[in-house]
């Protein structure tokens, strides 16, 4: 029998659950939804008077607006949620391990199975329970298992595996008109209506020929896939910009006539000092550690060169900056413009920006940050992790975090775009270099500026993936 979902419970107000479950909750007005959190400060801030929501997201503060209190709700009762719902979300992190086996690759799962637990332990009526973080292959078999060993007499639990494959920075028009929902089920019959259960949820909005039906493992395997892929095609563009720089070729140019190509397309080809983000690393280490696991030796190396390549873009992009500041850079004073890991979010998990302000501070630089949306508070706590015995006190005698990228520039040496706001493409580059000092170097680690025009303007320009040598 196919269940009709009335309400439906998220485990997760994150960048994932908040944004999903709202847009669910806008385009089914018939289901009541609730996003429960076990942090606090969260769910206040999702439920704020004045709609200053936790994360940054274009077009988010609008669907929450007309959702909110009507059939959308945030709250901390996670017992209560699960209780009553028909259909619950698992959307909690999945970080890489820290420690024990397959620290460095592995995903944490503590956080999915104490999720799992929760609910095994306060259900007290059947549920379809939908793994929506990003897990290894076969975790769905383990909350299965997790969720038959403990549940009450009467209560059936059915596992769907739904990964979400939004971009942050897009999340809103990508759940909006996603280019496929893949909804994953064991191919029974009662998978199969689970399956059906929620593939009406999404047909409330998304044609159904975008919604995929598949098999459990591979619709996991499926999200890991795609990331692998999508980082694969960054790391690709970035190692030919290594190319491009020792021979005097434009990565611009290269990547816009491969992707002319209809077999390669021509998205994500666009070089960069390294992708950052919660997902692709985490998600190829994740790919990484299955294949070794699998005793497949020769396909973890493949994949893991993908973030190999990343690193080494970030290490190359450092030291073109010191090297082209005279061989040295300690005691100069650096402007950082962005610190977010990608333009329209706060989100700096992974961020490029961190690796080169670490690498920077490390040469004893003097470093002037400014982001538009990232809180204060987290460029410290970020900065205090990379940084080994730092605190967010010491490293204000070196790194100051400044109001404005005008305020930012104003008596460096060097400019360095690490992010790609658009902002950063409309400042007033005369004021910026009468306010620096000279030689002014600007180093676009986005291909984000008009590199002529600022030559023009005087400055010294150094651009990923350009032959142009000072
Ligand atoms: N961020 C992205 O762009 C993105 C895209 C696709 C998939 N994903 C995947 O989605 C998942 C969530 O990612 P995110 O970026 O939203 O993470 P996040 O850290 O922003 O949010 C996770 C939330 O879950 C909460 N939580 C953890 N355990 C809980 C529990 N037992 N009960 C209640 N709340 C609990 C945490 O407090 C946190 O607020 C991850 O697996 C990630 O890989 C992320």
């Amino acid at each position: 029998m196919v269940v009709n979902v009335t309400k439906i419970c998220c485990i997760g107000a994150g960048y994932v659950g908040g944004p999903t479950c709202a847009v669910i909750a806008l385009k089914c007005p018939q289901i009541q939804v609730t996003i429960v959190d076990l942090n606090k400060a969260r769910i206040d801030a999702w439920n704020s008077p004045d709609f200053q929501l936790p994360i940054y997201e274009p077009g988010l503060e609008d669907v929450v607006r007309k959702a909110r209190g009507r059939n959308l709700f945030f709250s901390t009762d996670v017992d209560k949620a699960i209780q009553e719902a028909d259909l619950i979300f698992v959307s909690v992190n999945t970080p890489t391990k820290k420690a024990g086996v397959g620290a460095g690759f592995a995903a944490d799962l503590n956080y999915v199975e104490l999720a799992t637990r929760q609910i095994a332990r306060v259900a007290n009526s059947s549920k379809i329970v939908v793994e929506k973080s990003t897990v290894p292959c076969r975790t769905a078999e383990s909350m299965r298992t997790i969720l038959e060993a403990n549940s009450k007499p009467n209560v059936r639990f059915d596992i769907l595996s739904n990964p979400e494959f939004l971009a942050e920075g897009t999340a809103i028009n990508d759940l909006f008109a996603p280019d496929r929902v893949l909804i994953g089920s064991l191919q029974s019959a009662e998978g199969k209506a689970a399956c059906a259960a929620l593939t009406n949820v999404y047909a409330n909005w998304v044609p159904k020929e975008r919604i995929l039906n598949v098999g459990l493992w591979s619709s996991e395997l499926s999200k890991l896939a795609a990331n692998a892929m999508l980082a694969q095609r960054i790391s690709s563009i970035n190692a030919l910009s290594a190319i491009c720089e020792a021979t005097g070729a434009n990565i611009d140019e290269v990547a816009n006539a491969v992707g002319y190509d209809s077999r390669v397309g021509p998205k994500f080809l666009k070089a960069s000092v390294g992708f950052g983000g919660s997902c692709f690393q985490k998600d190829i280490l994740n790919l990484v550690y299955l294949s070794e696991s699998l005793h497949l030796p020769e396909v973890a190396a493949y994949w893991r060169q993908v973030v190999d390549m990343n690193e080494y873009q970030k290490r190359r992009f450092s030291q073109t900056v010191v090297d082209t500041l005279f061989n040295t850079i300690t005691g100069k004073r650096i402007a950082v413009l962005g610190f977010a890991f990608k333009a329209d979010t706060g989100d700096t998990r992974e961020s490029a920006a961190i690796t080169l302000i670490k690498n920077f501070h490390s040469e004893r630089a003097l470093i002037n940050v400014y982001d538009p949306k990232v809180e204060h508070a987290q460029i410290w706590q970020d900065l205090t992790e990379v940084v080994p015995g730092s605190t967010a006190e010491s490293l204000k005698k070196t790194i100051t975090i400044s109001p404005s990228a005008l305020e930012a520039c104003k008596n460096v040496e060097a400019v360095i775009i690490a992010t790609e706001w658009s902002e950063f493409k409309t400042i007033d580059w005369q004021k910026v270099y009468d306010g620096m000092n000279k030689p002014a170097f600007v180093f676009d680690g986005r291909l984000l500026v008009d590199a002529e025009k600022l030559r023009k303007i005087g400055f010294k320009v150094t651009t990923i993936g350009r032959g142009e040598r000072l």
